[in-house]
Protein backbone atom coordinates (compact mmCIF):
# COMPACT_ATOMS: atom_id res chain seq x y z
CA UNK A 1 0.00 0.00 0.00
CA UNK A 2 2.63 2.22 0.65
CA UNK A 3 4.00 4.24 -2.70
CA UNK A 4 7.51 4.55 -1.52
CA UNK A 5 8.69 0.83 -2.74
CA UNK A 6 11.78 -0.25 -4.57
CA UNK A 7 10.95 0.76 -8.30
CA UNK A 8 9.35 4.39 -7.11
CA UNK A 9 12.59 4.34 -5.22
CA UNK A 10 14.57 4.59 -8.30
CA UNK A 11 12.32 7.04 -10.44
CA UNK A 12 13.03 8.91 -6.94
CA UNK A 13 16.73 8.87 -6.71
CA UNK A 14 16.82 9.68 -11.13
CA UNK A 15 14.90 12.51 -9.87
CA UNK A 16 17.23 13.85 -7.90
CA UNK A 17 20.30 13.24 -9.94
CA UNK A 18 18.53 15.13 -12.94
CA UNK A 19 18.37 18.03 -10.75
CA UNK A 20 21.55 17.74 -8.88
CA UNK A 21 22.91 18.21 -12.36
CA UNK A 22 22.03 21.62 -12.23
CA UNK A 23 23.95 23.32 -9.64
CA UNK A 24 24.25 27.12 -9.83
CA UNK A 25 20.91 27.48 -11.94
CA UNK A 26 17.99 29.17 -10.14
CA UNK A 27 15.49 27.10 -8.82
CA UNK A 28 11.95 27.46 -10.61
CA UNK A 29 9.22 29.21 -9.65
CA UNK A 30 6.29 31.39 -9.91
CA UNK A 31 6.71 34.60 -11.57
CA UNK A 32 5.92 37.91 -9.65
CA UNK A 33 5.69 41.24 -10.02
CA UNK A 34 8.77 43.43 -9.68
CA UNK A 35 9.50 44.61 -5.80
CA UNK A 36 7.07 42.82 -4.02
CA UNK A 37 6.71 39.55 -6.17
CA UNK A 38 4.28 37.57 -5.42
CA UNK A 39 3.21 39.00 -2.27
CA UNK A 40 -0.42 39.52 -3.71
CA UNK A 41 -0.66 36.00 -4.88
CA UNK A 42 0.24 34.62 -1.09
CA UNK A 43 -1.76 37.19 0.10
CA UNK A 44 -5.05 36.77 -1.90
CA UNK A 45 -5.08 33.51 -1.86
CA UNK A 46 -2.04 30.93 0.05
CA UNK A 47 -3.65 27.74 -0.42
CA UNK A 48 -3.44 28.55 -4.67
CA UNK A 49 0.13 29.48 -3.73
CA UNK A 50 0.98 26.53 -2.30
CA UNK A 51 -0.63 24.43 -4.85
CA UNK A 52 1.44 25.92 -7.67
CA UNK A 53 4.46 26.02 -5.79
CA UNK A 54 3.77 22.19 -5.45
CA UNK A 55 3.10 21.57 -8.72
CA UNK A 56 6.82 22.78 -9.93
CA UNK A 57 8.35 18.63 -10.45
CA UNK A 58 11.26 20.45 -9.36
CA UNK A 59 11.88 19.57 -5.26
CA UNK A 60 12.72 23.01 -5.24
CA UNK A 61 10.98 26.27 -5.95
CA UNK A 62 11.56 30.12 -5.28
CA UNK A 63 9.53 32.94 -4.86
CA UNK A 64 9.49 36.17 -2.95
CA UNK A 65 6.67 37.30 -0.58
CA UNK A 66 7.14 40.60 1.22
CA UNK A 67 10.64 41.78 1.06
CA UNK A 68 12.13 38.13 1.62
CA UNK A 69 13.40 35.53 -1.06
CA UNK A 70 11.78 32.30 -0.70
CA UNK A 71 12.68 28.73 -0.89
CA UNK A 72 9.98 26.23 -0.67
CA UNK A 73 11.21 22.42 -0.02
CA UNK A 74 9.35 19.62 -1.13
CA UNK A 75 11.65 16.79 -0.66
CA UNK A 76 12.21 14.51 2.98
CA UNK A 77 15.85 14.62 2.16
CA UNK A 78 15.99 18.15 2.09
CA UNK A 79 13.93 19.02 5.08
CA UNK A 80 15.75 16.88 6.89
CA UNK A 81 19.57 18.65 6.14
CA UNK A 82 17.89 21.59 7.47
CA UNK A 83 16.18 20.67 10.50
CA UNK A 84 18.18 17.86 11.56
CA UNK A 85 21.72 17.51 10.14
CA UNK A 86 22.71 20.77 9.38
CA UNK A 87 20.60 22.43 11.51
CA UNK A 88 23.30 24.60 13.53
CA UNK A 89 23.33 26.69 9.99
CA UNK A 90 19.85 27.81 10.11
CA UNK A 91 17.84 30.30 12.84
CA UNK A 92 14.05 31.42 13.48
CA UNK A 93 13.38 32.80 9.71
CA UNK A 94 13.07 37.00 9.71
CA UNK A 95 9.26 36.51 9.20
CA UNK A 96 8.68 34.68 11.73
CA UNK A 97 11.13 36.73 14.44
CA UNK A 98 9.18 40.07 13.10
CA UNK A 99 5.76 38.66 13.21
CA UNK A 100 6.51 37.07 16.74
CA UNK A 101 9.49 39.27 18.33
CA UNK A 102 7.48 41.48 19.94
CA UNK A 103 5.34 39.94 22.27
CA UNK A 104 7.08 36.84 22.82
CA UNK A 105 10.84 37.10 22.46
CA UNK A 106 12.15 35.58 25.28
CA UNK A 107 9.85 32.09 24.75
CA UNK A 108 11.18 28.90 24.24
CA UNK A 109 10.11 29.35 20.08
CA UNK A 110 12.16 32.68 19.41
CA UNK A 111 14.74 31.76 21.44
CA UNK A 112 18.48 30.93 19.65
CA UNK A 113 22.02 29.05 20.96
CA UNK A 114 23.07 28.88 24.35
CA UNK A 115 20.01 29.99 26.00
CA UNK A 116 17.72 28.34 24.19
CA UNK A 117 19.66 24.93 24.84
CA UNK A 118 19.85 25.61 28.47
CA UNK A 119 15.89 26.65 28.64
CA UNK A 120 15.13 23.80 26.52
CA UNK A 121 17.21 21.59 29.25
CA UNK A 122 15.36 22.67 31.84
CA UNK A 123 11.73 22.69 31.02
CA UNK A 124 11.72 19.37 28.71
CA UNK A 125 11.55 17.23 31.87
CA UNK A 126 7.78 19.22 32.16
CA UNK A 127 7.10 17.17 29.15
CA UNK A 128 8.15 13.99 30.02
CA UNK A 129 5.45 11.15 29.71
CA UNK A 130 5.20 10.68 33.48
CA UNK A 131 4.27 14.43 34.28
CA UNK A 132 2.41 14.77 31.09
CA UNK A 133 0.29 11.98 32.21
CA UNK A 134 -0.32 13.76 35.24
CA UNK A 135 -2.91 15.92 33.68
CA UNK A 136 -4.76 13.23 31.97
CA UNK A 137 -7.46 13.03 33.84
CA UNK A 138 -7.63 16.57 34.29
CA UNK A 139 -8.63 16.47 30.56
CA UNK A 140 -10.51 13.40 30.06
CA UNK A 141 -12.78 15.42 32.56
CA UNK A 142 -12.94 18.81 31.08
CA UNK A 143 -14.09 17.12 27.96
CA UNK A 144 -16.50 15.12 29.54
CA UNK A 145 -17.68 18.29 31.24
CA UNK A 146 -18.32 20.08 27.92
CA UNK A 147 -19.86 16.95 26.33
CA UNK A 148 -22.22 17.13 29.06
CA UNK A 149 -23.13 21.07 28.13
CA UNK A 150 -23.71 18.95 24.63
CA UNK A 151 -25.81 16.42 25.92
CA UNK A 152 -28.19 19.13 27.40
CA UNK A 153 -28.09 21.20 24.07
CA UNK A 154 -31.78 21.45 22.91
CA UNK A 155 -32.26 19.33 20.31
CA UNK A 156 -33.60 21.52 17.22
CA UNK A 157 -30.14 23.63 18.61
CA UNK A 158 -28.71 22.53 15.19
CA UNK A 159 -25.43 21.30 14.04
CA UNK A 160 -22.60 22.44 16.78
CA UNK A 161 -19.49 24.79 15.18
CA UNK A 162 -16.81 22.10 16.82
CA UNK A 163 -14.33 24.46 15.79
CA UNK A 164 -15.05 27.23 18.13
CA UNK A 165 -15.93 24.44 21.06
CA UNK A 166 -12.53 22.73 20.38
CA UNK A 167 -10.57 26.24 20.71
CA UNK A 168 -12.73 27.28 24.08
CA UNK A 169 -12.04 23.51 25.45
CA UNK A 170 -8.04 23.68 24.75
CA UNK A 171 -7.44 26.55 25.93
CA UNK A 172 -9.26 25.95 29.24
CA UNK A 173 -7.14 22.80 29.39
CA UNK A 174 -4.11 24.58 29.20
CA UNK A 175 -4.71 27.25 31.39
CA UNK A 176 -5.64 24.80 33.89
CA UNK A 177 -2.27 22.74 33.07
CA UNK A 178 -0.19 25.97 32.84
CA UNK A 179 -1.27 28.07 36.04
CA UNK A 180 -3.68 25.77 37.39
CA UNK A 181 -6.34 28.43 36.58
CA UNK A 182 -10.28 27.57 35.65
CA UNK A 183 -11.59 29.90 33.16
CA UNK A 184 -14.50 27.81 32.36
CA UNK A 185 -17.30 30.40 31.60
CA UNK A 186 -15.82 33.73 32.92
CA UNK A 187 -14.57 36.31 31.59
CA UNK A 188 -10.39 35.97 30.95
CA UNK A 189 -7.45 38.22 29.85
CA UNK A 190 -6.08 35.16 28.47
CA UNK A 191 -9.01 34.07 26.67
CA UNK A 192 -9.44 38.06 24.95
CA UNK A 193 -5.32 37.59 24.44
CA UNK A 194 -5.65 34.25 22.37
CA UNK A 195 -8.61 35.35 19.68
CA UNK A 196 -7.18 38.80 19.34
CA UNK A 197 -3.78 37.60 18.54
CA UNK A 198 -5.11 35.00 15.85
CA UNK A 199 -7.23 38.24 14.42
CA UNK A 200 -3.79 39.64 14.21
CA UNK A 201 -1.96 36.85 12.46
CA UNK A 202 -4.53 36.01 9.88
CA UNK A 203 -2.40 36.00 6.54
CA UNK A 204 -5.88 36.74 4.41
CA UNK A 205 -4.89 40.41 5.62
CA UNK A 206 -1.69 42.18 4.63
CA UNK A 207 -1.50 43.92 8.37
CA UNK A 208 -0.25 40.16 8.93
CA UNK A 209 2.72 40.96 7.15
CA UNK A 210 3.42 44.40 8.81
CA UNK A 211 5.44 44.68 12.09
CA UNK A 212 3.39 44.64 15.20
CA UNK A 213 4.32 48.76 16.02
CA UNK A 214 2.77 49.86 12.65
CA UNK A 215 -0.54 51.48 14.23
CA UNK A 216 -3.32 49.14 12.07
CA UNK A 217 -6.28 48.75 14.02
CA UNK A 218 -5.41 44.56 14.60
CA UNK A 219 -2.08 45.75 16.14
CA UNK A 220 -3.72 48.20 18.52
CA UNK A 221 -6.25 45.46 19.51
CA UNK A 222 -3.39 43.05 20.01
CA UNK A 223 -1.24 45.21 21.76
CA UNK A 224 -4.09 45.97 24.19
CA UNK A 225 -4.81 42.41 24.37
CA UNK A 226 -1.23 41.55 24.84
CA UNK A 227 -0.97 43.90 27.94
CA UNK A 228 -4.03 42.83 29.55
CA UNK A 229 -2.93 39.42 28.95
CA UNK A 230 0.60 40.53 30.55
CA UNK A 231 -1.13 42.35 33.55
CA UNK A 232 -3.24 38.86 34.53
CA UNK A 233 -0.11 36.58 34.51
CA UNK A 234 1.95 39.55 36.72
CA UNK A 235 -0.96 38.90 38.97
CA UNK A 236 -0.65 35.14 39.33
CA UNK A 237 3.01 35.09 39.28
CA UNK A 238 2.77 37.78 41.98
CA UNK A 239 0.11 35.62 44.10
CA UNK A 240 2.07 32.14 43.58
CA UNK A 241 5.30 33.44 45.21
CA UNK A 242 3.39 34.26 47.71
CA UNK A 243 1.66 31.52 49.15
CA UNK A 244 3.70 28.31 50.22
CA UNK A 245 0.88 25.81 48.69
CA UNK A 246 1.85 23.34 46.48
CA UNK A 247 0.63 23.12 42.54
CA UNK A 248 0.94 21.22 39.96
CA UNK A 249 1.48 23.10 37.11
CA UNK A 250 3.28 24.11 34.85
CA UNK A 251 4.30 27.65 36.47
CA UNK A 252 5.34 25.96 39.12
CA UNK A 253 7.84 24.31 37.70
CA UNK A 254 8.98 27.18 35.71
CA UNK A 255 9.40 28.89 39.07
CA UNK A 256 11.80 26.25 40.26
CA UNK A 257 14.11 26.09 37.30
CA UNK A 258 17.10 27.37 36.77
CA UNK A 259 18.28 27.13 33.04
CA UNK A 260 21.84 28.62 34.30
CA UNK A 261 23.19 26.24 36.45
CA UNK A 262 24.11 23.74 33.78
CA UNK A 263 22.19 20.93 35.17
CA UNK A 264 18.46 21.54 33.53
CA UNK A 265 17.62 20.62 37.35
CA UNK A 266 15.20 22.49 39.26
CA UNK A 267 16.49 23.72 42.49
CA UNK A 268 14.79 26.40 45.58
CA UNK A 269 14.07 29.50 44.40
CA UNK A 270 14.26 29.63 40.77
CA UNK A 271 16.40 31.18 38.48
CA UNK A 272 13.98 32.63 35.66
CA UNK A 273 12.85 36.41 35.41
CA UNK A 274 9.35 37.48 35.52
CA UNK A 275 9.94 38.60 31.99
CA UNK A 276 11.35 34.89 30.99
CA UNK A 277 8.68 33.08 33.03
CA UNK A 278 5.59 35.33 31.32
CA UNK A 279 7.29 35.02 27.58
CA UNK A 280 7.49 30.92 28.05
CA UNK A 281 3.96 30.53 29.43
CA UNK A 282 3.14 32.96 26.63
CA UNK A 283 4.67 30.58 24.00
CA UNK A 284 3.36 28.14 25.53
CA UNK A 285 -0.50 29.15 25.62
CA UNK A 286 -0.28 29.71 22.00
CA UNK A 287 1.89 27.43 20.14
CA UNK A 288 -0.46 25.00 22.44
CA UNK A 289 -4.06 25.47 22.18
CA UNK A 290 -4.93 26.53 18.55
CA UNK A 291 -2.84 23.50 16.88
CA UNK A 292 -4.88 21.47 18.97
CA UNK A 293 -8.08 22.28 18.84
CA UNK A 294 -7.25 22.25 15.04
CA UNK A 295 -6.63 19.05 15.47
CA UNK A 296 -9.39 18.24 17.20
CA UNK A 297 -11.91 19.80 14.74
CA UNK A 298 -10.24 18.46 11.72
CA UNK A 299 -9.99 14.73 12.96
CA UNK A 300 -13.93 15.56 14.20
CA UNK A 301 -14.95 16.95 10.85
CA UNK A 302 -13.29 14.36 8.74
CA UNK A 303 -14.98 11.62 10.63
CA UNK A 304 -18.32 12.89 10.26
CA UNK A 305 -18.06 12.20 6.83
CA UNK A 306 -16.98 8.56 6.90
CA UNK A 307 -19.53 6.74 8.61
CA UNK A 308 -17.54 3.14 8.12
CA UNK A 309 -14.67 4.75 9.93
CA UNK A 310 -16.46 6.54 12.43
CA UNK A 311 -18.14 3.28 12.74
CA UNK A 312 -14.74 1.89 13.42
CA UNK A 313 -13.26 4.02 15.73
CA UNK A 314 -17.09 3.77 17.84
CA UNK A 315 -16.50 0.05 18.13
CA UNK A 316 -12.69 0.12 19.41
CA UNK A 317 -14.30 2.85 22.03
CA UNK A 318 -16.92 0.60 23.16
CA UNK A 319 -14.56 -2.59 22.94
CA UNK A 320 -11.53 -1.08 25.16
CA UNK A 321 -13.85 1.62 27.50
CA UNK A 322 -17.16 -0.37 27.56
CA UNK A 323 -17.85 -2.36 30.36
CA UNK A 324 -18.21 -5.34 28.63
CA UNK A 325 -21.94 -5.18 28.02
CA UNK A 326 -23.60 -5.00 24.60
CA UNK A 327 -23.32 -1.40 23.75
CA UNK A 328 -21.75 2.02 23.35
CA UNK A 329 -18.52 3.28 25.57
CA UNK A 330 -21.09 6.42 26.27
CA UNK A 331 -21.56 5.11 29.79
CA UNK A 332 -18.34 3.73 30.54
CA UNK A 333 -16.10 5.48 32.74
CA UNK A 334 -13.95 7.94 31.69
CA UNK A 335 -10.86 7.32 29.03
CA UNK A 336 -7.36 7.42 31.20
CA UNK A 337 -3.56 7.80 29.91
CA UNK A 338 -3.19 4.20 29.72
CA UNK A 339 -6.08 3.32 27.59
CA UNK A 340 -4.31 4.91 24.77
CA UNK A 341 -1.99 2.15 24.45
CA UNK A 342 -5.08 0.31 23.36
CA UNK A 343 -7.11 2.66 20.94
CA UNK A 344 -4.97 1.87 18.03
CA UNK A 345 -7.42 3.04 15.64
CA UNK A 346 -7.99 6.65 17.52
CA UNK A 347 -4.41 7.05 17.36
CA UNK A 348 -4.21 6.59 13.47
CA UNK A 349 -7.32 8.83 12.82
CA UNK A 350 -4.85 11.35 14.91
CA UNK A 351 -2.30 11.00 12.65
CA UNK A 352 -3.99 11.10 9.77
CA UNK A 353 -6.02 14.22 10.97
CA UNK A 354 -2.53 15.71 11.25
CA UNK A 355 -1.30 14.41 7.66
CA UNK A 356 -4.43 15.95 5.91
CA UNK A 357 -4.57 19.12 8.16
CA UNK A 358 -1.54 19.72 9.63
CA UNK A 359 -1.97 22.95 11.96
CA UNK A 360 1.32 24.26 11.79
CA UNK A 361 1.60 23.87 7.72
CA UNK A 362 4.91 24.84 7.17
CA UNK A 363 8.27 25.24 9.10
CA UNK A 364 10.28 28.26 8.50
CA UNK A 365 14.23 28.74 9.10
CA UNK A 366 16.78 31.35 7.62
CA UNK A 367 19.98 30.12 6.56
CA UNK A 368 23.05 32.22 8.36
CA UNK A 369 25.51 31.44 5.23
CA UNK A 370 25.51 30.93 1.57
CA UNK A 371 24.15 26.78 1.85
CA UNK A 372 23.22 24.37 -0.83
CA UNK A 373 20.14 22.78 -0.67
CA UNK A 374 18.84 19.91 -3.46
CA UNK A 375 21.61 21.31 -5.96
CA UNK A 376 21.41 24.64 -5.50
CA UNK A 377 23.07 27.45 -4.05
CA UNK A 378 20.66 28.91 -1.25
CA UNK A 379 21.87 32.59 0.11
CA UNK A 380 22.26 33.22 3.06
CA UNK A 381 18.65 35.14 5.04
CA UNK A 382 16.57 33.59 2.24
CA UNK A 383 13.39 31.97 4.18
CA UNK A 384 13.43 28.41 3.71
CA UNK A 385 9.43 27.06 3.75
CA UNK A 386 8.78 23.15 4.15
CA UNK A 387 5.57 22.62 4.27
CA UNK A 388 4.01 19.95 5.52
CA UNK A 389 0.97 20.94 3.80
CA UNK A 390 2.53 20.24 0.68
CA UNK A 391 4.80 16.77 1.49
CA UNK A 392 2.13 15.02 3.44
CA UNK A 393 -0.10 15.12 0.75
CA UNK A 394 2.54 13.59 -2.26
CA UNK A 395 1.68 10.92 -3.95
CA UNK A 396 5.10 9.76 -4.10
CA UNK A 397 5.00 8.87 -0.11
CA UNK A 398 1.32 8.53 0.20
CA UNK A 399 -1.34 6.16 -1.81
CA UNK A 400 -4.59 8.74 -2.64
CA UNK A 401 -3.22 11.27 -0.66
CA UNK A 402 -5.99 13.69 -0.20
CA UNK A 403 -8.24 10.84 1.09
CA UNK A 404 -8.87 10.28 4.70
CA UNK A 405 -7.73 6.80 5.52
CA UNK A 406 -6.52 6.20 8.81
CA UNK A 407 -5.85 2.96 8.22
CA UNK A 408 -2.93 3.70 5.98
CA UNK A 409 -0.90 3.86 9.00
CA UNK A 410 0.04 -0.01 9.87
CA UNK A 411 3.80 -0.44 11.54
CA UNK A 412 5.56 -1.11 8.05
CA UNK A 413 3.70 1.60 6.70
CA UNK A 414 5.45 3.81 9.11
CA UNK A 415 8.93 2.13 9.04
CA UNK A 416 8.86 2.48 5.15
CA UNK A 417 7.83 6.03 5.04
CA UNK A 418 11.16 8.48 4.45
CA UNK A 419 11.55 10.48 7.28
CA UNK A 420 10.48 14.05 7.38
CA UNK A 421 7.57 12.57 4.90
CA UNK A 422 5.24 13.32 7.80
CA UNK A 423 6.46 16.18 10.31
CA UNK A 424 3.45 17.75 12.04
CA UNK A 425 5.38 18.55 15.23
CA UNK A 426 8.48 19.81 12.76
CA UNK A 427 11.63 17.92 13.70
CA UNK A 428 15.03 17.90 14.70
CA UNK A 429 16.43 19.80 18.00
CA UNK A 430 13.65 21.97 17.53
CA UNK A 431 10.99 20.09 17.51
CA UNK A 432 7.82 20.80 19.12
CA UNK A 433 8.39 20.68 23.04
CA UNK A 434 4.44 19.89 23.06
CA UNK A 435 4.06 16.72 20.54
CA UNK A 436 3.28 14.36 23.71
CA UNK A 437 1.02 16.69 25.76
CA UNK A 438 -1.12 17.49 22.12
CA UNK A 439 -1.46 13.94 21.36
CA UNK A 440 -2.46 13.00 24.63
CA UNK A 441 -4.75 15.73 24.96
CA UNK A 442 -6.30 15.26 21.26
CA UNK A 443 -6.59 11.77 22.04
CA UNK A 444 -8.10 12.00 25.25
CA UNK A 445 -10.25 14.53 23.97
CA UNK A 446 -11.77 12.69 20.86
CA UNK A 447 -12.33 9.73 22.77
CA UNK A 448 -14.24 11.24 25.41
CA UNK A 449 -16.57 12.93 22.57
CA UNK A 450 -16.71 10.37 20.17
CA UNK A 451 -17.85 7.63 22.93
CA UNK A 452 -21.00 10.03 23.81
CA UNK A 453 -21.51 10.81 20.74
CA UNK A 454 -21.68 10.19 16.56
CA UNK A 455 -21.03 12.75 14.53
CA UNK A 456 -23.42 13.84 11.27
CA UNK A 457 -21.55 15.85 8.56
CA UNK A 458 -22.40 19.78 7.79
CA UNK A 459 -19.16 20.98 6.90
CA UNK A 460 -17.48 18.88 3.64
CA UNK A 461 -13.90 18.47 2.57
CA UNK A 462 -12.17 19.55 0.76
CA UNK A 463 -12.50 22.48 3.08
CA UNK A 464 -12.13 26.34 2.01
CA UNK A 465 -8.62 26.97 4.33
CA UNK A 466 -6.63 29.98 5.13
CA UNK A 467 -3.02 29.80 6.02
CA UNK A 468 -3.20 32.11 9.34
CA UNK A 469 -0.13 31.12 11.82
CA UNK A 470 -2.09 28.16 11.69
CA UNK A 471 -3.86 26.42 9.24
CA UNK A 472 -7.49 27.75 9.93
CA UNK A 473 -11.19 26.89 8.21
CA UNK A 474 -12.37 29.79 6.64
CA UNK A 475 -15.64 29.01 8.31
CA UNK A 476 -16.21 27.36 11.29
CA UNK A 477 -16.41 23.82 11.28
CA UNK A 478 -19.60 22.52 12.03
CA UNK A 479 -21.03 19.11 12.75
CA UNK A 480 -24.36 17.36 13.48
CA UNK A 481 -24.02 15.49 17.02
CA UNK A 482 -26.32 12.38 18.16
CA UNK A 483 -26.09 11.08 21.62
CA UNK A 484 -25.32 7.51 21.59
C1 LIG B 1 -1.26 19.36 17.56
C2 LIG B 1 -0.67 20.31 18.25
C3 LIG B 1 0.67 20.91 17.91
C4 LIG B 1 1.31 21.00 16.71
C5 LIG B 1 0.81 20.51 15.35
C6 LIG B 1 2.58 21.66 16.95
C7 LIG B 1 3.53 21.89 15.97
C8 LIG B 1 4.79 22.41 16.23
C9 LIG B 1 5.84 22.51 15.25
C10 LIG B 1 5.75 22.09 13.78
C11 LIG B 1 6.92 23.06 15.87
C12 LIG B 1 8.30 23.31 15.24
C13 LIG B 1 8.37 24.69 14.66
C14 LIG B 1 9.69 24.96 13.99
O1 LIG B 1 10.60 24.13 14.00
O2 LIG B 1 9.81 26.06 13.44
C15 LIG B 1 6.55 23.33 17.24
C16 LIG B 1 7.38 23.92 18.17
C17 LIG B 1 6.97 24.24 19.44
N1 LIG B 1 5.79 23.88 20.05
FE1 LIG B 1 4.28 22.83 19.21
N2 LIG B 1 2.67 21.97 18.28
C18 LIG B 1 1.55 21.53 18.91
C19 LIG B 1 1.27 21.61 20.27
C20 LIG B 1 2.06 22.23 21.20
C21 LIG B 1 1.77 22.32 22.61
C22 LIG B 1 0.57 21.68 23.30
C23 LIG B 1 2.76 23.08 23.18
C24 LIG B 1 2.99 23.49 24.61
C25 LIG B 1 2.19 23.25 25.60
C26 LIG B 1 3.68 23.44 22.11
C27 LIG B 1 4.80 24.21 22.28
C28 LIG B 1 5.78 24.38 21.32
C29 LIG B 1 7.03 25.12 21.56
C30 LIG B 1 7.42 25.85 22.84
C31 LIG B 1 7.77 25.02 20.38
C32 LIG B 1 9.16 25.61 20.13
C33 LIG B 1 10.20 24.59 20.54
C34 LIG B 1 11.63 25.05 20.37
O3 LIG B 1 11.92 25.86 19.50
O4 LIG B 1 12.48 24.55 21.13
N3 LIG B 1 3.22 22.91 20.93
N4 LIG B 1 5.24 22.91 17.44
Amino acid sequence: MATHDAADEGEEASARALRESTPGDAPPGPDGVPVIGNTLQFVRDPVAFYARCAAYEDDVVTYRVATSDGVMLKHPTDIEQVLVTDDADYRRASIIRNALGQIADGGLFLMEGEAWGAHRTALQPSFYRDRIETYADMMARFADERAAEWADRDPNAGPIAVSEEMRTLTLEILAKTLLDVDIRGRESAIRDAAAVISDRFDAGSLSALLPLWVPTPANRRCRRAVSRFDDAIADIVAERRATDEAFDDLLSILLAVDPDDGTGESREGGGLSEQQIRDHLFTFLFAGHETTALTLSYAVMLLANDAERQARLHAELDEVLGDGTEGSAADAERPGATDLFELDYLDRVVDEALRLYPPAYTVFREPTRDVELGGYRIPEGSTVSMPQWVVQRDERWYDDPDAFRPERWTDSFREELPDYAYFPFGGGPRHCIGMRFALMEAKLVLATLAARFAFDPVSEPPLDLSMQITLQPQQPIEVGLRTR
